[in-house]
């Protein structure tokens, strides 16, 4: 009787300090299902600003890119998996590509490992890390995002963050040259994939299989 005691005690001990340690650790706010933000990109000393447009409820992800003085590269990516890439100058690129996987999910920061507050931008963040691919760091005071770092060594330092922002449908609309059958100028993946973005495939997709 003694020890039937001594068990559900030990039992009910261990389920209250895993709930403890379980609720420990921080976790990261899921995103907000609408937003925009302007990132700036840094890769190796070459520099972007991203114009990132998340829209989860329409299906919808867009990053323009402004390459430093140079041109603007449009990456739509929808949920069903199709993601256009073009330009809109009188180059008139685009390419498309078919992933298995939609839009990064709100939650998609879920599972990652928390590896503690540092200090990053001027900001006191808590840090975690995604399957040895992503290090995201969150504002603690306002746990806003702000800063990103991709394991190439690609940072993305989160300039503004407008939840509820929504870009107009027009916007959303690839130009008539995406779909024109190769009328248009079509120009080889891998030139105009190769300085891609924050939110390109590997991070969607290749690389999340779970999200
Ligand atoms: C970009 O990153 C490089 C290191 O890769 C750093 O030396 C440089 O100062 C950074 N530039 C900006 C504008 O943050
Ligand atoms: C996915 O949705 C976009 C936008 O509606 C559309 O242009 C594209 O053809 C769709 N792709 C597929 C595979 O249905």
């Amino acid at each position: 009787m003694a020890s039937k005691v001594t068990f559900f005690l030990i039992l009910s001990l261990l389920s209250v300090s895993i709930r403890y340690s379980i609720s420990e650790d921080p976790v990261p706010t899921p995103w907000p299902l609408q937003f925009h933000s302007i990132l700036l990109m840094n890769h190796t000393g070459i520099l972007q600003i991203i114009d990132l447009w998340y829209d989860w409820p329409n299906g919808r992800n867009f990053n323009i890119i402004q390459h430093q003085l140079g041109n603007v590269l449009y990456d739509l990516e929808w949920n069903n998996g199709t993601s256009f890439f073009y330009t809109l100058d009188s180059s008139k690129t685009c390419s498309s590509a078919q992933l298995e996987v939609g839009i990064l999910r709100p939650n998609w920061l879920d599972g990652a490992k928390y590896l503690g507050q540092r200090h990053v931008d001027g900001f006191l963040c808590n840090v975690w890390e995604k399957v040895d691919f992503i290090w995201y760091y969150e504002d603690v005071e306002t746990k806003r995002p702000v800063h990103w770092l991709f394991y190439t060594g690609r940072q993305a330092h989160v300039m503004t963050f407008e939840v509820g922002a929504v870009l107009e449908d027009e916007k959303w609309q690839a130009p008539v040259y995406c779909f024109d059958g190769g009328k248009g100028t079509s120009v080889n993946n891998g030139v105009l994939h190769q300085n891609l973005p924050v939110m390109d495939g590997v991070l969607r997709g290749s690389l999340f299989p779970s999200i």
